[in-house]
């Protein structure tokens, strides 16, 4: 008997949809089993227990890393495959030129073969959960129908999972839905491996219109926890242009300063960036303190005063492992100390190990492939891409609004990205078009690490070029809007550069806990305290106004990372150029914006 007529979804839901569409997806993918998740600790105790039975999950040693477990992926399911990824609006316009575009019906029609049976000889686990404190009128709920135990693991950690968004489903609430398949199905449960995927076939698919995702062939990260990148970022994206809200790749802290006033920043980089340290810095600055709201992503609204209030729509961190250790981010460590799943670190002694975590390796490990390991192997022990997930809760540095179902006034806006020269340690825009403009054309100088010339720019708008979900002309219109805004306390916005070199190729800025003197100056600025240097890049800070008390930086270094070199911007202008140019509608005061810096170095 097919298991899906076995299960009386009236016991787990009032909501006739939800249940009817549960049962169309279990037709479709042949699950032999549904569970609905409730989000309990004893849910959880035992996915963890079926895991470890499985293979999936290493317990790791209680006494060392209470809690906690260890998941070794497929070694060719490591991280988010934008290749992959697609948009299917109704009209190819829609998507624009960042996003793979696919007809919504043809797409269908793909997905009805690929999922067809996907889930047989598995269990299909339905998940609801909510993206934003429960109760919030900023939050939306999702359900995501998944084979792979490990996905609801994480997403209990990841959003908040089960009876809780139910509850805020009722009988008739508006979800969105997601299905999930590892693309593996059994033919006889003996068969399985530890992280089933789909070598060949992998789908990340999203319908804007209908708000609905379905993915297919990953078990990984931002592909199968289809909270995060897929719904809070490229569905919401959509929904927040249709109904006049923000939904956006930016950390939230709280930063407060000596005197105990209060201000809320949220912050855009690209990926690799420090997001997640930046959220949880410990400032250098005696008397300041910075709390985290959210590290990854921000929904933004306005209030009936006018206000732009924030919610981190999470409920954990899904961080970045090597490169983390108590020198570079303390608060994190701190927080991984217990209850947290770690995807391709190393194995060491019963913990966990990745590079940069303790500047002596261990002398023996598993690395991430599940291979015997030594200092000497001479390849990484963890992959660049492994990660920690882990209860936001439980992150010292958690600010006591994380939570607040009204969100946190946003301050100022800051932006991003990683660039060795040009770009000045900050800035703050000379309005909001031109703010948008410092969005549109965030950049990244190209590495060896990636295709493409070493030195060309890297243009990653807003940090959202892998997430925005519709037209990024479009979403540049509707950030231009938000400025139009009647009655808004706008955001000031900023764009920052923590990554300048010197000819030696060294860091120019400390970075880390010393950015808390940039984040003071914002602050200052915000309150009206400074003047700032108008230039043709926006309003640079001074020197004497940047408090660099017992900091080793001599001066002309500092007069170097707070100044511009305008023949420096102009050589590069003609990449920026090429790029707003290859952007099909882009908006007229986008391109306005260049041609006022253009006009302007080239009368410097
Ligand atoms: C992430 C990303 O995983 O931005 O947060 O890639
Ligand atoms: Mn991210």
């Amino acid at each position: 008997m097919p298991a899906s007529s076995a299960v009386d979804h009236s016991r787990h839901t009032s909501h006739a949809r939800l249940a009817s569409w549960v049962e169309q997806v279990a037709e479709l993918t042949k699950p032999d089993d549904i569970v609905w998740c409730d989000g309990s600790d004893a849910e959880y105790a035992q996915l963890a227990e079926l895991l470890v039975a499985k293979g999936t999950f290493t317990k790791l040693d209680e006494a060392k890393r209470p809690g906690s477990y260890l998941a070794l992926s497929d070694p060719d399911d490591v991280a988010r495959v934008e290749k992959q990824t697609y948009i299917c609006s109704e009209s190819e316009r829609d998507a624009g030129p960042t996003n793979n575009w696919r007809d919504p019906a043809e797409m269908r029609e793909t997905l009805d073969g690929v999922f067809a049976g996907a889930m047989r000889g598995r269990t299909m686990y339905v998940v609801p959960f909510i993206m934003g404190p429960a109760g919030s009128d900023k939050s939306y709920v999702g359900v995501e129908l998944t084979d792979s135990p490990y996905v609801v693991a994480s997403m209990r950690i990841m959003t908040r999972m089960g009876s809780v968004a139910l509850d805020q489903l009722g009988a008739d609430g508006a979800f969105v839905p997601c299905v999930h398949s590892v693309g593996a199905p059994l033919e006889d449960a003996a068969d399985d491996v530890a992280w089933p995927c789909n070598a060949d076939t992998k789908y990340i698919v999203h319908f804007p219109e209908t708000r609905e995702i379905w993915s297919y062939g990953s078990g990984y990260g931002g592909n199968a926890l289809l909270g995060k990148k897929c719904f809070a970022l490229r569905i919401a994206s959509v929904m927040a242009r249709d109904e006049g809200w923000l939904a956006e790749h930016m950390l939230i802290l709280k930063l407060t300063s000596p005197a105990g006033a209060v201000k809320h920043l949220a912050a855009a980089f690209p990926s690799a960036c420090g997001k997640t340290n930046l959220a949880m810095l410990e400032p250098t600055l005696p008397g300041w303190t910075v709390e985290t709201v959210g590290d990854d992503i921000a929904w933004m609204k306005f209030d009936a005063q006018g206000q732009l209030r924030a919610i981190n729509p999470e409920a954990g961190f899904f961080g970045v492992a090597p490169g983390t250790s108590y020198e570079t981010n303390r608060n994190a460590m701190r927080a991984i100390e217990r209850n947290t799943v770690f995807t391709n670190v190393a194995l060491a002694d019963g913990d966990v190990w990745w590079e940069g975590m303790t500047a002596t390796p261990p002398a023996h490990a598993i690395d991430w492939r599940g291979r015997e390991w030594t200092p000497e192997s001479g390849t990484p022990s963890s992959h660049p891409n492994a990660r920690f997930a882990v209860p936001a809760s439980q992150a010292p540095c958690i600010a006591d609004s994380w939570e607040d179902p009204d969100g946190v006034v946003i301050d100022a806006i800051i932006l991003g990205g990683r660039r060795a020269s040009v770009v000045p340690l900050v800035r703050e825009s000379l309005g909001w078009e031109h703010g948008v403009f410092m969005g549109a054309t965030m950049s990244s100088e190209q590495t060896a690490a990636a295709e493409g010339a070493v030195g060309a720019l890297r243009f990653d708008p807003f940090a959202m070029l892998p997430f925005c979900g519709y037209h990024v002309a479009d979403y540049f219109a509707h950030w231009l809007s938000m400025g139009e805004r009647a009655g808004a306390t706008l955001p000031r916005l900023f764009y920052v550069n923590w990554f300048r070199k010197d000819e030696q190729g060294s860091f120019m800025w400390p970075g880390f806990g010393e950015n808390s003197r940039v984040l003071e100056w914002i602050v200052r600025r915000c309150d009206g305290e400074v003047e700032a240097v108008e230039t043709p890049l926006g309003l640079l800070a001074r020197p004497e106004d940047l408090d660099t008390t017992g900091l080793d930086l001599d001066p002309a270094t500092l007069e170097r990372l707070l100044s511009v070199d305008l023949a420096a911007v102009a050589k590069e202008l003609p990449q920026v150029r090429t790029y707003l140019e290859g952007i099909d509608h882009l908006p007229a005061p986008v391109m306005a914006q260049l041609e006022l810096l253009e006009a302007a170095v080239a009368s410097a």
